[in-house]
């Protein structure tokens, strides 16, 4: 691959706070990176807006970072928007156990993750962090899909172990069994073919506390450390979680993961609306983060995840689809959901409560920090450095259609009245290109379905 010059109207994540800029031209070198950033009335902007390479975008769009979908269950795929009547425990013994057991068979993964991969991209989402299930086989048919499309994708080897909780068909034998699976995917992962760059990267996945062994947890912690890969899990998720938790460990999540070793920098904690304000911290103090799912977190949690204060504490976070106890594979649905949760959180709901005690006061955010969350939070809770098109950051990047769909963008418009409009209505059908890593992995129109 060479160089690449981009000229395009930009809305971008520099601070929570979007900034708008008008003509913009990059310089993306051969490994992704943009290298420069001018604007118009510039000499620089001239010389490579000249050059016979450049790609101009059409003044109705608008250039923005790629999405981040910072938790999303890739074998659940078959099953989003089905089979959400019942509590996660209830759920995940009737449903979705059964259904990730079916991956034991690599032939029914390939048709469900080239299609889900896929979709990801026709909705924007550059980079996906991703449970996969217990499978050695399956879970590298994941990777090889975000390798062969171009996505950037951090993939778990699932790890659960627990004889309570986890059905015979569908668990690891023993701890030793888990972590024996899980190093030899991190190896797999690492030495892909095509994989050379590090574009698609194994991450540490034990399901959440309840499903896995204090040995597999402890052992886990100790092989993240030894092997310095990421961690990702659920923590305190619901009611029945938070509580199950508490129980067996004398502790909430966050700080028994930390007992354990595997609350390290950029350990991604799934849900997380039960942290109290000591987790919080904890979770700040190590540089880990969490993955807001609004969607699921309607059906499953049993309480909003306290956002303002997520964000006001500085606490790394970015959102998840969390297909499919979410329904939706589109971060743009899920930064939509993130605002109205943070609003009926502050409101609150019961009508019959008055107003001044009905809800939290303070909790909303804006539809800017929404944009923020969607694009800068995910890839800086990752540690990548994505998110911001701005020099010394990868080129991954979306070409938002202004006038498709619901979306209408005016010349007129403001950053904040484009984030807004964007995060209201933002499709896959106003999405055009995709770049990952300064190469272009969608066309502008999608192939019909
Ligand atoms: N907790 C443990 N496993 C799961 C899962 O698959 N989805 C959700 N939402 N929570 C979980
Ligand atoms: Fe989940």
């Amino acid at each position: 691959m060479t160089e690449t010059i981009i000229l395009a109207r930009v809305l971008t994540s520099e601070t929570p706070q979007t900034t708008l800029l008008e003509n913009v031209a990059f310089l993306v070198d051969a490994e992704g990176v943009i290298q420069e950033r001018h604007s118009l009335g510039t000499e620089r902007y001239d010389a490579l807006s000249a050059h016979r390479n450049a790609v101009r975008l059409s003044d109705e769009t608008l250039l923005i970072p790629g999405l981040t979908d910072l938790h999303i269950h890739a074998p659940q795929w078959p099953q989003a928007g089905m089979a959400l009547d019942r509590p996660l425990e209830d759920w995940l013994g009737t449903y979705t156990f059964p259904l990730e057991a079916r991956y034991a068979d690599p032939a029914f993964a390939e048709g469900v993750y080239d299609d889900l991969v896929r979709t990801l991209l026709e909705n924007g989402t550059t980079t996906a962090l991703y449970f996969a299930t217990i499978h050695e086989e399956a879970s590298l048919v994941l990777a090889r899909t975000c390798l062969r499309y171009g996505q950037r994708g951090f993939v778990g080897l699932v790890a659960m172990d627990h004889p309570d909780l986890c059905p015979p068909d569908y668990r690891q034998v023993s701890a030793q069994d888990a972590l024996d699976v899980t190093r030899r995917f991190i190896g797999s992962v690492r030495a892909l073919p095509g994989n050379e760059h590090g574009l698609v990267q194994p991450v540490i996945t034990p399901r959440f506390i309840p499903a896995c062994s204090d040995a597999l947890l402890e052992g886990l912690g100790a092989l993240a450390a030894e092997l310095n890969v990421r961690v990702q899990t659920h923590a305190s998720e619901s009611d029945w979680e938070h509580q199950h938790v508490l129980d067996r460990t004398g502790q909430t999540d966050t700080r028994a993961l930390d007992r354990f070793g595997l609350l390290r920098a950029h350990t991604v904690l799934a849900h997380a609306g039960f942290l109290d304000q000591t987790d919080r911290a904890l979770v700040g103090n190590r540089n880990a983060a969490l993955a807001h799912c609004p969607i699921s977190n309607a059906f499953f949690a049993g309480a909003a995840l306290p956002l303002r204060h997520v964000l006001d504490e500085h606490v790394h976070c970015g959102l998840g689809t969390d297909i499919s106890g979410g329904y939706s594979p589109s971060i743009f649905e899920n930064a939509r959901q993130a605002v109205l949760t943070s609003r009926l959180l502050e409101s609150g709901t019961n009508p019959h409560i008055p107003a001044s005690e009905r809800g939290l006061p303070k909790s909303r955010i804006d539809f800017q920090e929404a944009f923020w969350l969607a694009t800068r939070g995910g890839a800086e809770a990752l540690g990548i450095s994505a998110g911001q098109l701005m020099s010394g950051q990868k080129f991954d990047a979306v070409e938002i259609l202004g006038t498709s769909g619901a979306l209408r963008l005016r010349p007129k418009d403001d950053a904040a009245t484009c984030a807004q409009k964007i995060v209201c209505h933002a499709s896959s059908q106003t999405i055009g290109r995709v770049w990952v890593n300064g190469r272009q992995i969608k066309e502008k129109a999608s192939p019909p379905c």
